[in-house]
């Protein structure tokens, strides 16, 4: 059955659930994406990145299950066929995967698209308030966070920007 919004709250949570629905979509093009990389990738690091691209696609299907679930179990449908991720995915997909570095930065870029749309959800999820939508999305956005980190500790290019921690300077005694 379904229903409309009649109250602000009601409106609130289908915003809510709206955005879990892209994120499916998201996960599920990420999914698919990466997927592709590990079918297509070659070179040197051949082995190395063929068994990540796995164990990253993997994970990235048990999220696309456990975001579904999370919207039924928030009463409304999860919409998932191919026409329905197309529809609502803003993770854009190249005409082709070419060579590594571009597959590299391909996935990175949509792992980021994800984890900003993610930082959108959870602050409606944190208005509502609604802990275990909450909960989802945070343990997503570590993932993607983790797994942006090693697709691009792949790429020799200087594009991840670290800053190493000073140690504190110790308190100068009274009595110095
Ligand atoms: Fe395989």
């Amino acid at each position: 059955m379904t229903t409309t919004p009649t109250t602000p709250q009601d409106a609130a949570r289908e915003k809510l659930a709206k955005g879990m629905t892209g994120l499916l979509a998201d996960t599920y093009t990420l999914y698919n994406s990466t997927q592709v990389c590990h079918w297509n990738v070659e070179g040197s690091n051949f082995k190395e990145l063929h068994d990540l691209f796995e164990e990253q696609y993997t994970g990235l299907a048990e999220a696309v299950d456990t975001i579904a679930e999370r919207i039924r179990a928030m009463n409304f449908y999860t919409p998932g066929t191919l026409a329905d991720i197309a529809r609502q995915t803003r993770v854009e997909q190249p005409e082709s995967f070419r060579d590594t570095a571009a597959m590299l930065r391909h996935l990175i870029e949509a792992h980021r698209v994800a984890a900003h749309r993610i930082r959108a959800t959870l602050e409606l999820a944190e208005h509502q308030p609604d802990e275990a939508t909450a909960d989802v999305l945070v343990e997503r956005l570590r993932s993607h966070e983790k797994t942006t980190w090693m697709l691009e500790s792949h790429l020799d290019d200087g594009s991840r920007r670290l800053t190493r921690l000073q140690p504190e300077r110790e308190a100068v005694g009274a009595t110095s």
